[in-house]
């Protein structure tokens, strides 16, 4: 039996739209059972009705605080039956008691190499910072933000002619790999938790080669 997913977006969805072509595959271990937005008429959302996947809207906007905010969402996801929460994209913290109530279970994909450059602006700091190498990491989600046990990581050089703009898209890239295996990986149960650190159990142990 395929594992169910729900996906937390906040904008365009490009890694949601990763999720949903593999798990396309019939061979793909998990299959994309809800989306939930936080933010009313966003492009991700379209991209799951294309694909035929349930979509709640539940804006955070509405509600007097984190902790009922993320009630109302983790009611939905247990509503539809979930086994992994993938955060794509989802731009609010959580407070630690969803966290916890998914420990294990949800996963988060961030624009560096972590813990290099945790937080916003990434492709900026990693320019700026002069390092040659850059990426992304898919890491379990724990209530320390981009905190958590990475499962995949993937490397793409730093050129000197690089913008933020286009080191961007030489990273979103290799996160659109490095999702969809960090979701096979984990709904595989490949994945073991050994304090810090995720063993993966597969070849190379959850790394991607720098492909260039
Ligand atoms: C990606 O760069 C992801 O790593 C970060 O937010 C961005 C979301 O892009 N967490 P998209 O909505 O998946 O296109």
């Amino acid at each position: 039996m395929k594992k169910k997913v729900g996906v937390l977006v906040s904008g365009r969805g490009s890694n949601l739209q990763a999720l949903l072509d593999a798990a396309k595959d019939p061979a793909f271990p998990a299959e994309i059972a809800l989306v939930i937005s936080n933010i009313p008429d966003v492009f991700a959302l379209e991209r799951a009705a294309k694909a035929g996947v349930p979509t709640q809207v539940i804006p955070h906007k509405g509600f007097p605080s984190r902790e009922t905010f993320d009630a109302a969402m983790d009611a939905a996801l247990r509503d539809a039956g979930v086994d992994f929460v993938c955060l794509a994209g989802f731009m609010r913290l959580l407070t630690k008691s969803f966290v916890e109530g998914w420990q294990g279970r949800m996963i988060n994909i961030h624009p560096s190499l972590l813990p290099s450059f945790k937080g916003l602006h990434t492709h900026e700091r990693a320019i700026e910072a002069g390092v040659k190498l850059h990426g992304c990491s898919v890491h379990l989600v724990t209530p320390e933000l981009d905190d958590g046990p990475l499962l995949v990581q993937a490397a793409v050089p730093v050129l000197a002619t690089d913008t933020p703009d286009t080191l961007a898209a030489r990273v979103l890239e290799q996160e659109h790999k490095a999702y969809p295996l960090a979701l096979k990986l984990l709904a595989e149960g490949k994945v073991t938790v050994d304090g810090v650190r995720a063993v993966v159990d597969a070849p190379g142990g959850g790394a991607l080669v720098n492909p260039q």
